[in-house]
């Protein structure tokens, strides 16, 4: 979501702060800031709405050898210079902030009272003027940060500057993920270690509660109790070569293409000849999964609908599952049965509702807690039991697509580990699991062959480019595909576009259909397509247009009515993984029809760390 970056050097930073900020974009991007201290000792503030770009313009002349950036993505306050951060207290402070700071309108009427001028709708400011005002009371920066935390409820990642200490960064975390860059003779802060990539590979990841002093030579941490403490300094493995479009012309369309390979990478070295192999999950998976008796999966959007795949595939293999929205999971009470593991699904591993209800679960009773994640270097892999990556490799377009389907391919393989013990220990590997395994290492190249599809896609999708609404229909483990392509559609082109399975058409929908009203299916050659035909029967009857994703095998044609690309035929299990492929290319072609911003969709933003 929002993104910070912070730095003090030797040298002018503000280049650096500009490059991780760009980094950062893809995360929240509504407006960006920055604060610097120069060599006369003044604060230079800079702000702007829109790109980061729109920055750069305006900060070619600042220069100093400390400061804070921020990207902003609006949670209070509409996007606008003066919600942009840093925010500034009597222009002698500055704060950045990710996060959501509950009494903002308690500390703000104190504030007030104490004469301190607002200038922003943020609920960010009580901060910089709650530590200005302990700054007044004779506190140095590092204490009157100790002392503001300790009144603010809620969530917080700081980056903190005065021009009365010039050398001095403070980042302060609680709920929100920051971490700290070293450097050589100069230190760095971010919220995300891909911002800092160019200046440094050794980092320390702030625990709630911590606060930090930094300099160029030195960085002390202390706890929520104010003991200095040591935190674990890790190596980053991230390059630069991810974030290159390589002559793509977005994200997206480069991250859909990328997913034969990402695929490949997810399965590699888990797949014995023709078993799932338990032991590359991690020295923990097996004793985890043997006290596996059923499963409650939470996640958010795109890996919601992974989720919701994945439980046709448990629960066909004798395993309870309970798949529920993190937000919602949140906010109820919860039966817990012996033997539950907990498992949370997110491409990034920072999302907020997973993040908080990982931390509810805890408290209830399951037996182990496992992540699946693409991000090594998460919040959510650090708070679990086990995580089994999806080895995506770096998602950036907000759209997820090679994250969704290596999720679903990690899904799989776990399925097939608990299924085993679910027909019993000392079996021999049976023709299911064989069949799986085969169709799993052909997939990579079954995902190519519907990439071949990508010029009939483009022709569909010149019939959307004038539509306001849409409607995908699937059965099955195809409705959660179906749910899946409306997101796509809906996040990336603007177009209302609503799932439902097929078989709840006439229970209300129906009456939405006309000419106006696209109709896209997914029908693959299951035991469920003679009733999806049925269904799309009664679109046509009622003069709906129909894009079909079909099995050559499922015998539906094209006609005047009805547009049918055929996929090749696949193994049951499989077919998700494949039919989201094309639903992917066709929200991408119709969005480059209609101009939006690809791999920023407004208001949307890749990872969501706020409620
Ligand atoms: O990083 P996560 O997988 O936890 O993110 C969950 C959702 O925010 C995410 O899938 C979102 O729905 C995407 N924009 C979908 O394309």
């Amino acid at each position: 979501m929002c993104g910070i970056v912070g730095a003090v050097a030797n040298r002018d930073i503000t280049p650096v702060l500009i490059d991780g900020l760009k980094r950062l974009e893809y995360r929240g991007y509504d407006s960006a800031g920055l604060a610097v201290i120069g060599s006369a000792h003044e604060l230079d503030l800079r702000r702007s709405v829109g790109r980061v770009a729109n920055l750069e313009k305006i900060s070619n002349n600042v220069n100093g050898h400390l400061g804070v950036a921020h990207t902003r993505w609006a949670t209070h306050g509409k996007p606008a210079e003066n919600n942009a951060h840093p925010h500034t207290s009597s222009h002698q402070v500055a704060v950045v902030h990710n996060g959501i700071i509950e009494n903002h309108h308690e500390l703000r009427t104190q504030q007030k009272a104490l004469g301190f001028p607002f200038r922003s709708e943020t609920d960010t400011e009580v901060i910089v003027h709650q530590i200005d005002w302990h700054m007044q009371q004779g506190h140095d920066l590092l204490n009157a940060v100790k002392a503001t935390v300790c009144e603010l409820h809620g969530a917080y990642g700081l980056g903190v500057v005065s021009k009365h200490e010039p050398g001095v960064l403070i980042a302060a975390r609680s709920g929100s993920p920051l971490l700290i860059g070293f450097g050589d003779n100069e230190n760095f802060i971010a919220s995300d270690m891909s911002a800092l990539i160019p200046v440094s590979q050794k980092y320390t990841v702030l625990e709630d509660g911590d606060i930090a002093k930094i300099t160029v030579n030195s960085v002390n941490i202390f706890d929520a109790q104010g003991k200095e403490v040591e935190r674990k300094v890790n190596i980053s493995t991230l390059s630069d070569d991810e974030t290159e479009l390589e002559g793509y012309a977005h994200f997206m369309k480069k991250e859909i293409h990328e997913q034969t390979r990402a695929i490949t990478e997810t399965l590699e070295g888990r797949l014995g000849s023709d078993s799932v192999l338990e032991l590359p999950f991690g020295d923990s998976a097996r004793e985890i999964f043997d006290r596996t008796k059923e499963l409650k999966i939470i996640a958010c959007g795109t890996s919601y609908y992974s989720a919701s795949v994945a439980r046709y595939w448990f629960e066909e293999f004798g395993i309870k599952c309970d798949v529920e929205i993190a937000s919602e999971y949140r906010y109820r009470k919860h039966v817990v049965n012996d033997g539950t593991l907990f498992m949370t699904i997110s491409q990034s591993g920072e999302t907020l509702d997973t993040m908080a209800a990982l931390e509810m679960a805890k408290t209830l009773g399951y037996s182990n807690t496992l992540c699946v994640c693409n991000v090594p270097e998460s919040s959510l892999v650090r708070a679990s039991d086990l995580t089994i990556f999806t080895h995506a490799g770096r998602e950036i377009g907000v759209a997820s697509t090679k994250a969704f389907t290596t999720q679903l391919v990690t899904l799989l393989m776990i399925a097939i580990c608990l299924r085993r013990r679910m027909l019993g220990d000392g079996r021999e590997v049976d023709t299911l699991e064989k069949d799986v395994v085969k169709e799993l290492r052909s997939l990579p190249q079954q995902i190519e062959n519907v990439l071949d599809l990508e010029e009939d896609i483009i022709s569909m999708s010149k019939h959307f480019g004038n539509k306001e609404n849409a409607l995908f229909l699937g059965r099955g483990a195809h409705f959660p595909i179906a749910m899946e392509g409306a997101l796509k559609l809906k996040e990336i082109s603007y177009i209302h576009a609503e799932a439902y399975a097929a078989g709840e058409l006439k229970h209300g929908p129906l009456a939405l259909i006309d000419e106006d009203m696209p109709v896209v299916a997914v029908a693959p050659n299951d035991e469920l397509l003679e009733k999806l035909k049925s269904n799309l029967e009664e679109v046509r009857a009622r003069g709906g247009k129909l894009f079909v994703f079909a099995d050559v095998e499922s015998g539906l044609e094209s006609d005047a009515e009805t547009m049918v690309l055929n996929v090749a035929p696949v193994n049951n299990y499989i077919a998700p993984i494949l039919y989201v492929v094309p639903l992917q290319l066709l929200a991408y072609h119709v969005a480059l029809i209609k101009g939006t911003d690809i791999d920023k969709p407004r208001n949307l933003a890749k990872s969501v760390t706020v409620e």
